[in-house]
C-alpha cells in the first residue's frame, strides 16, 4: 500500500518549539513508519492546535463592554456621568497604599469590615493569612457589599463634586440599594456580592504552599524561576508547565501577587480580570496546556471565550487534582 500521509506535507514536520524539522528516522518496516508518521504528525497537529488556542486567546480586555463599566450596566445605569474608569481610578491623588499599586492610582474608599476567613484542616495556607490584602481589598471595596458605588476620591470634573446623581436600572435586578447606594444580593443563584463572610468562598491573600503542599510542585517551579520578578514587585505569571516566565503580553494569565515583598501570593485577580469581557466572568485564561495535561476533546478557543473554566481548565492550571 502507498503511503501517502507524507505528500500532504511537502515539507517535514517543523518542531513549533525548536523551529528544527523533526528527525524521523529512515528504514524499517512500512507499516511502522506508517505508524510512525501518522503519530508524529498527529502529536504535531495536537501541538499545533494546543499552540493555537494558547496563544489566540488572550487578553479580550474591553471594560467598558463589561459589567464593571456601572454608567451602562443595566442593573445599575450610574446617572449623571458617562465614565467608566473614574469608579476605580483616577489619573490623579489615588490611593497609594492599596497593594503597593498593584490596584494603581486606586479613586475608591475602602472598606472597614473585619471579615471571617476560609478555614479547613488541609489549609496549608492558613499561616500566611490575616485578613484579606493586596488586590483583593480593592475587589472587595465593592463586592463586601459595605461602601456605596460611588464611595470616590475624585469624582470627574474640577473641584471633585460628587456629579453621580442616582441610579437607574434598566434589568428590573438592581444591584445596589436605593439609600446606602451599596451593593445587593438580589439573585437567589447569584452572589457578585460575596459579604464578609469569606469562609464559603476560595481564600485569598494566602501564599502558595509551595513548599508544604506538593498539588502545587508545578506551578512552583515557574515561581521558584521568576523569583526575581517577585522580588522586585512585579506579578508572577502561572503555569504548570513553568513557561509563562518572561511572556509579553501578561494581561489575561492566571498570576501570583507580591502581597508580601517577594512571595508568591493568590488573591481575586489571580483569577479575575476586571477590565475583561463580562461574558467570561472576568476569569483569567486558563494556562493549562496539552505538555502537562491532556486537553479534554472538544474545548475550543471560542468554548475557552465564553467559558474560561470549561473542563475545569482554571482550576487545573494550579492545582494538580
Ligand atoms: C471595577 C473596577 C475597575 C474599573 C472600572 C477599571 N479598572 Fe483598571 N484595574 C482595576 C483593578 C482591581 C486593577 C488591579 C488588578 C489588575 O491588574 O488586573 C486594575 C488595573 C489596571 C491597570 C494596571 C494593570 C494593567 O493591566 O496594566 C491599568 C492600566 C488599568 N487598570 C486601567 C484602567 C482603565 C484605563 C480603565 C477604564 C477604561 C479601568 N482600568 C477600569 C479595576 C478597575
Ligand atoms: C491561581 C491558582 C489557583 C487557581 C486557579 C485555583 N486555586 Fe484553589 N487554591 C489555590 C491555593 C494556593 C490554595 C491554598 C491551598 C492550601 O494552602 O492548602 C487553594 C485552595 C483551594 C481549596 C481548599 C483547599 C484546602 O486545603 O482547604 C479548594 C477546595 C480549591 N482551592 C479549589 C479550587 C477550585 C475548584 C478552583 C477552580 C474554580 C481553584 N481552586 C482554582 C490556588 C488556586
Ligand atoms: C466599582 C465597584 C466594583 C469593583 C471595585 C469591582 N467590582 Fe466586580 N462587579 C461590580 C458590579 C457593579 C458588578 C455587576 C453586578 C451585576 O450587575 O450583576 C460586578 C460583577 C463582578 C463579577 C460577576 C460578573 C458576571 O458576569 O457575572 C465578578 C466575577 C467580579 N465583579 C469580580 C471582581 C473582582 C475580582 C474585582 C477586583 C479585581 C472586582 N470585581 C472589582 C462592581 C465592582
Ligand atoms: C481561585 C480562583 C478565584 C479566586 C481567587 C476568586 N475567584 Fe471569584 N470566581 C472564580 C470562578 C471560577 C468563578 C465562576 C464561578 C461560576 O461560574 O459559577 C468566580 C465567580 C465570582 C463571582 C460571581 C459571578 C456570578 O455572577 O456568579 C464574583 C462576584 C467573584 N467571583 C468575585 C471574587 C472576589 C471579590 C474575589 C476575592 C475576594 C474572588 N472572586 C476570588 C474564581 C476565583
Amino acid at each position: 500500500m502507498k503511503i501517502i500521509i507524507r505528500s500532504k506535507y511537502p515539507t517535514r514536520p517543523i518542531n513549533q518549539f525548536t523551529n528544527l524539522p523533526i528527525n524521523q528516522t529512515k528504514g524499517g518496516e512500512k507499516k511502522m513508519k506508517h505508524l510512525r508518521t501518522i503519530f508524529t504528525l498527529g502529536g504535531v497537529a495536537f501541538i499545533l492546535a494546543t499552540v493555537a488556542f494558547l496563544t489566540n486567546t488572550w487578553a479580550t480586555e474591553d471594560v467598558r463592554n463589561s459589567k464593571h463599566n456601572l454608567t451602562t450596566n443595566p442593573d445599575i445605569m450610574a446617572q449623571g456621568i458617562t465614565e467608566v474608569c473614574v469608579f476605580c481610578h483616577t489619573p490623579h491623588g489615588g490611593l497609594t497604599n492599596v497593594a503597593g499599586g498593584a490596584a494603581p492610582i486606586w479613586n475608591r474608599n475602602l472598606s472597614a469590615a473585619t471579615y471571617t476567613l476560609y478555614d479547613s484542616p488541609n489549609f496549608d495556607g492558613k499561616a500566611t493569612v490575616t485578613q484579606p490584602q493586596g488586590v483583593s481589598v480593592a475587589c472587595l471595596s465593592c463586592h463586601d457589599g459595605t461602601v456605596a458605588f460611588d464611595s470616590l476620591l475624585n469624582f470627574s470634573g474640577s473641584g471633585s463634586t460628587n456629579n453621580i446623581t442616582g441610579f437607574s436600572p434598566t434589568s428590573g435586578t438592581p444591584r445596589v440599594d436605593t439609600t446606602t447606594r451599596m451593593m445587593i444580593n438580589s439573585g437567589a443563584q447569584e452572589y457578585p456580592m460575596l459579604g464578609t463572610n469569606l469562609s464559603n468562598d476560595h481564600p485569598v491573600s494566602m501564599e502558595i504552599p509551595c513548599t508544604t503542599d506538593p498539588q502545587f510542585s508545578q506551578i512552583c517551579v515557574g515561581i521558584a524561576a521568576d523569583s526575581a520578578r517577585l522580588l522586585a514587585g512585579k506579578v508572577s505569571y502561572l503555569s504548570r508547565s513553568g513557561d509563562f516566565i518572561l511572556i509579553p503580553d501578561g494581561r489575561d494569565r492566571i498570576r501570583a501577587y507580591p502581597t508580601v515583598a517577594g512571595k508568591a501570593y493568590i488573591e481575586c485577580a489571580s483569577c479575575h480580570n476586571p477590565h475583561e469581557n463580562t461574558s467570561t466572568r472576568f476569569l483569567r485564561h486558563p494556562s493549562i496546556d496539552g505538555t502537562v495535561l491532556p486537553l479534554p476533546s472538544g474545548i475550543t478557543a471560542a468554548q475557552l471565550n465564553s467559558d474560561r473554566n470549561a473542563g475545569s481548565l482554571l482550576c487545573l492550571s494550579c492545582h494538580q487534582k
